[in-house]
């Protein structure tokens, strides 16, 4: 288990970026998505995909030089056209538009197309949460999950976070793939030879198996709560590529598979001014009320801690943000590594 401190990290992350040709105020904000992703222990969505947001620079499906531009806007919504730029600097403008409208009209819309992976969901509802407002954010993704009844890909994993601040500087917030799982930890099972449950994938039949190396090719991923996490899935579609003109559903290339296509994914981010509905102490004391409520819920036998959503993030941030330091996985160790050595940039793990 190799470690490293987070500033380190982040000169490297920051360093990658802009000699791959961003600028370094997108670089220093990509960088902070990714990093505060891996500190909330979100290891499959943060640095270790840095390697592989270069090498699409590279084959010409990102452009390390573009800059988000604003298509149309209203008062409480806007259309943001991505221009190839990496998803996370659209997330990130996106979202702090949608936060800055809100504050005048108390909630706002803002939707992305001609985006790609933006990484975590969880970060960009958060930057909401910071600012006292309740978040939510959401992506389309390239389909890989089948819908209830069918036995290939139809949609995607279509990520989706809300979050909502807590009085203490965290946030309660869930960030889930609509997919029973994330396609990212079927592919981290399968290259550490792990078994996974038939609650994951269905086989070319549409039917379900353990065999993580049938995907991506003959397996496709089962959605989260059969046909209800299918239906949200579909609201997803909706806010981010149906009404922003991003690729819908097989019109979208995967992100990683595809390195030279441009991926056209669409973002939808809104933020809702909660101080202007109610006081706000008196919403975080409600907050409070709702969180002590669920954690004071009778526990099942075997179980010693009831959570929030969002609770296991905040609690491994803490601990990384304490110590300055991160335990990486050994797909990250890869991963870093192989750009390290691409790039000529020095990575310097904890001995
Ligand atoms: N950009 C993309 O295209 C894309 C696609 C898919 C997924 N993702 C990202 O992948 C990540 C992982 O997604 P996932 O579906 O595997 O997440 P997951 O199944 O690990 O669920 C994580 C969420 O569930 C909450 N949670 C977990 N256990 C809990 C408990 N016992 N009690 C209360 N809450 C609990 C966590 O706090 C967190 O909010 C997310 O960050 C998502 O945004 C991104």
């Amino acid at each position: 288990m190799k470690r490293i401190k987070l500033g380190s990290l982040r000169k490297f992350a920051v360093d990658s970026l802009v000699a791959a040709g961003v600028s370094s105020e997108n670089a220093a904000e990509a960088a902070d998505v990714l990093i505060t992703t891996d500190t909330f222990g979100v290891m499959t969505h943060g640095t270790k995909n840095l390697y592989q947001y270069i090498q699409k620079m590279q084959a010409g499906g990102l452009d390390p030089h573009a800059e988000p531009t604003i298509d149309r806007e209203g008062p409480a919504w806007a259309i943001i056209n991505g221009n190839k730029a990496l998803g996370m600097v659209s997330g990130c403008k996106a979202m702090k538009s949608a936060i800055k409208k809100a504050k005048e009209t108390g909630i706002a819309y803002v939707g992305v197309h001609n985006s790609c992976h933006f990484g975590a969901a969880g970060y960009y509802a958060n930057l909401a949460a910071s600012e006292g407002m309740i978040g939510l954010s959401m992506s389309n993704a390239d389909p890989v999950i089948a819908v209830p009844g069918g036995r290939s890909k139809a949609i995607g994993t279509n990520p989706f976070s809300f979050a909502a601040p807590l009085g203490d500087g965290t946030s309660l917030f869930l960030d889930i793939a609509l997919s029973n799982v994330a396609a990212l930890k079927v592919i981290s099972a399968k290259e550490k030879g792990q078994p996974i449950p038939d609650t994951w994938l269905v086989d070319e039949n549409g039917l379900p198996t353990t065999d993580a190396d049938k995907f991506p090719k003959k397996a496709s991923l089962q959605p989260m709560a059969a046909h209800k996490g299918y239906g949200l899935a579909v609201l997803v579609e909706l806010l981010s590529s149906v009404v922003t003109g991003a690729g819908m559903l097989g019109e979208v290339a995967s992100w990683n598979l595809d390195m030279s296509s441009t991926n056209n994914v669409g973002h939808a981010f809104i933020a809702i001014d909660i101080s202007q509905m109610l006081p706000y102490e008196q919403f975080i004391a409600r907050m409070q009320k709702l969180a002590d409520e669920l954690h004071q819920s009778p526990k099942a036998v075997g179980c010693d801690r009831i959570w929030l959503p969002g609770e296991m993030e905040w609690e491994k941030r803490k601990k990384a943000t304490a110590s300055g330091e991160l335990e990486l996985t050994d797909a990250m160790v890869k991963s870093l590594t192989g750009l390290s050595e691409m790039n000529g940039i020095k990575l310097n793990f904890i001995e």
